[in-house]
């Protein structure tokens, strides 16, 4: 089939090179020059496992191209994705502006029927809204369809996600849609639910919002567990084996960042109110996924009391690990307030830096967690990385000033920890 995606960020670019690779034709559309440049060289962007050979491979053989012009998807397409970016507002909303003009540009170059699709994640209603500023630039009155197919991506294993998917949602009001969308996926053999417009958009923001209140929910179950001998592994484990719950994101730590829950999160909140619903449960995941930061700097104090010109190293600064991907990540809270209270901070991650340096100027880059170990007070642990679930720690403990450790993912064995002789706090663990 012949598709177009437009904006070529994580979600774009893979589902673009993803359709490449199960067999249709496509084109990816940005408005921005320099990506699109970086993308016919056959380099991508961002750093995601997998993808770029994809892209390499798919250039290679003829079934995807990159292009600047909204138009020229349109017109070569029978089905076209809107992939683009709707970032936060201050108010906690997102700004669907380039939706919005996508979908105008969309109704002005229509030549022929054409399915839009929405994959970016939008507020429910979005749908209805894109119908209708077509329907205004749309002067020939060519006949469309919208549909939404939103994405289930998780950075770092998006072209697995993609490629290999739990479930696909295809929300549509036309059979011609359905059907056109189904032929899309059928390469993929999944399981596939179809539903109508407002459900699917729902599904998106629903399941990101359920995801984020496990994680918040473990977390408040760490903060009991440190008030008593509890182990929060052992009781995610205990509840995880239920079939009922899974363990699957119950993994206590600093809480989450990245681009979606945070801004879903938000998002889901807001457009709730607009409909009338204080989603109050949705509030208080927020805060306790805020708390989780202060906690971490609060163990931080209890063990060095001061931070005024304590230098404290920092392992990983990335949202979670496999990517470099620092929106939201509760690094940039962390070492924001660190620096606040006059602490030196020195940081490593393996993918991230580059990207950090644009978020967090103020601190020392360093080329391995050894050089951040060297003479700090106090090791953070930020992000759990493989490379440092490895670290020779005996090496780790000789060039640290004091043996703190400071561990926001818990990657350790707080009783191994204890018998190398580090002070070593992580959490949700009572003892
Ligand atoms: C998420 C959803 O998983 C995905 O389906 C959606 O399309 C986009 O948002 P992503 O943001 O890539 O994907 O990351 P994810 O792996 O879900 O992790 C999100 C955050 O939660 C990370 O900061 C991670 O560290 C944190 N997390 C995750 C926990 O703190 N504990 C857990 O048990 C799991």
């Amino acid at each position: 089939m012949r598709l177009s995606v437009i904006g070529t960020g994580y979600v774009g670019l893979t589902a673009a090179a993803c359709f490449a690779k199960i067999g249709h034709q496509v084109i990816g559309v940005d408005n921005d020059p320099k990506k699109i440049s970086l993308l016919k060289e056959g380099k991508i962007p961002i750093y995601e496992p997998k993808l770029e050979d994809i892209v390499k491979e798919e250039m290679a053989k003829g079934r995807l191209a990159f292009t600047t012009e909204i138009a020229e998807g349109v017109k070569n397409s029978q089905i076209v994705f809107i992939a683009v970016g709707t970032p936060p507002k201050e108010t906690g909303e997102p700004d669907l502006s380039a939706v919005e003009n996508v979908a105008r540009q969309i109704g002005e170059n229509m030549v022929d029927y054409l399915l839009i699709v929405e994959k970016s994640t939008v507020p429910v209603k979005t749908g209805e809204w894109i119908k209708r500023t077509i329907e205004r630039y749309n002067k020939k009155k060519i006949p469309f369809d919208v549909a939404s197919n939103p994405e289930f991506l998780r950075e770092g294993r998006a072209v697995d996600d993609f490629l290999s998917p739990d479930r696909i949602v295809i929300g549509c009001e036309t059979t011609r849609a359905k059907e056109l969308l189904l032929e899309v996926y059928k390469p993929l053999n999944s399981k596939i639910l179809v539903t109508n417009l407002e459900s699917a958009e729902l599904i998106k923001h629903a399941s990101n919002a359920f995801l984020a209140m496990k994680i918040s929910f473990i977390n408040a179950v760490a903060i009991v567990c440190e008030a008593v001998k509890a182990n929060i592994k052992e009781v995610a484990d205990g509840v995880g084996l239920d079939k009922r719950i899974g363990r699957d994101f119950l993994d206590a730590g600093i809480g989450y960042g990245g681009f979606c829950f945070p801004k879903d999160l938000d998002a889901f909140i807001k457009i709730s109110e607009e409909l009338g619903y204080d989603f109050r449960l949705l509030k208080v995941v927020r805060e306790i996924n805020n708390e989780m930061r202060e906690r971490l700097i609060k163990k931080a104090k209890e063990v060095l009391w001061n931070l005024r010109d304590k230098k404290i190293g920092v392992l990983g600064l990335s949202f979670k690990p496999d990517t470099d991907d620092m929106r939201f990540a509760p690094s940039i809270d962390i070492i924001s307030r660190l620096i606040a209270e006059g602490a030196k901070v020195l940081a490593y991650d393996p993918k991230a830096m580059e990207k950090a340096r644009e978020v967090l100027p103020g601190i020392n880059y360093c080329q391995s967690p050894y050089e951040v170990c060297q003479d700090a007070d106090c090791l953070l642990i930020l992000t759990e990385w493989e490379e440092f679930k490895h670290l020779d720690l005996k090496r780790v403990k000789a060039l640290l000033k004091l043996p703190v450790i400071i561990d926001g993912r818990n990657i350790f064995d707080p009783k191994v920890m204890a018998k190398l002789g580090f002070i070593y706090r992580g959490v949700g663990w009572g003892y």
